[in-house]
């Protein structure tokens, strides 16, 4: 995969709703890509966003914006970015919006892939992980190419919040969540560390910070997270269009950087079979190599029982 140095990368973004605006607005402002498509059976909306975010091309680097309510636009995609769905109401779960997203995302996944059958697959609509073992029933081909965007989200807001906590810059943590990204999602506590220091031995002048109880609420508000925002504002939207965007350069720049990623699990920490995150190598050849992490028992059977209430819904919708 990858573009030759003489083609332009396409990333085609379906839904045009604020998930999948926020993902091209930061696309174009970071030039992740040369052609940024949108696609949403909503045209009107399709093409105001379109112009909308033409008339800022003078103040970022050069992209060409182009949308239709007519899936063709996508054609020739490098990376294909899902956002489109059902979306979370206050208080409701990911996994509640399992049947309707699971309906489209089987019907549009080979539309997908027959416009652009070299393509990417990146998946975002919720709940994330069901939707994309959907896509990998649907589709066909490499499973690598077709994936998640998982719990990086989760991690990034688990960063914040552990950063913010002993004031320092993100970059400095280094800690996962697993799992569902949903409500049964795993803080990997054993293997975080601040610069270099086991997080549980961090200190500051007034002794250790992450006792179990300041664990568990962070953990806690990683979980919240999302209901918190959708019930101040109606949607999430700004930082999983920055996370996303994230992704899409890691496969257009070909970073092999290991992220969080939903794919379908073959074996890894005895997970099979069910699509869930885990620290996984993403280039431009897709999501290709999941790692065996260590964990602790206490984690090891967290992560299995978020693989069963993922489990338990496939089977509920036929995946
Ligand atoms: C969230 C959505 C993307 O966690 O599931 O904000």
């Amino acid at each position: 995969m990858g573009t030759a140095a003489n083609q332009v990368s396409k990333v085609s973004i379906v839904g045009a709703g604020s998930v999948g605006v926020a993902i091209a607005y930061a696309a174009l402002i970071r030039g992740s890509a040369g052609v940024i498509a949108m696609y949403d059976i909503d045209g009107t909306r399709t093409r105001a966003e379109v112009l909308d975010l033409g008339h800022g091309s003078q103040f970022v680097p050069g992209a060409q914006v182009i949308g239709s309510d007519d899936v063709a636009i996508t054609a020739g995609s490098d990376i294909v970015v899902v956002t489109a769905g059902a979306k979370q109401r206050p208080g409701q779960s990911r996994l509640e919006l399992a049947e309707a997203n699971v309906r489209m995302t089987r019907a549009l996944t080979p539309q997908l892939l027959q416009h652009s059958p070299g393509a990417i697959l990146l998946f975002v609509t919720n709940p994330v992980d069901i939707v994309t073992m959907a896509a990998l029933r649907a589709g066909s081909g490499d499973r690598s190419r077709i994936f998640g965007s998982g719990t990086l989200l989760d991690t990034s807001r688990l960063r914040y919040l552990i950063a913010r906590r002993v004031d320092l810059a993100v970059s400095n943590v280094h800690a996962y969540i697993v799992g569902e990204h949903g409500d049964s999602e795993i803080t990997l506590w054993s293997s975080a560390i601040i610069g270099g220091t086991p997080l549980t031995e961090y200190r500051t002048d007034t002794g250790r910070v992450f006792d179990e109880v300041e664990r568990e609420a962070i953990s806690r508000s990683v979980v919240d997270a999302a209901d918190e925002i959708i019930r101040g504002k109606g949607a999430t939207n700004l930082a999983i269009g920055l996370s996303t965007v994230h992704i899409i350069e890691a496969i257009l720049r070909d970073q092999r950087v290991i992220l969080p990623v939903s794919t379908l699990q073959n074996g890894a920490l005895g997970i099979d079979g069910v699509c869930l995150s885990l620290p996984t190598v993403v280039s431009a050849r897709g999501a290709r190599q999941v790692l065996d992490v260590p964990v602790s028992d206490e984690e090891r059977a967290a992560l299995h029982a978020s693989a069963a209430t993922l489990q338990q819904t496939q089977e509920r919708l036929g995946l």
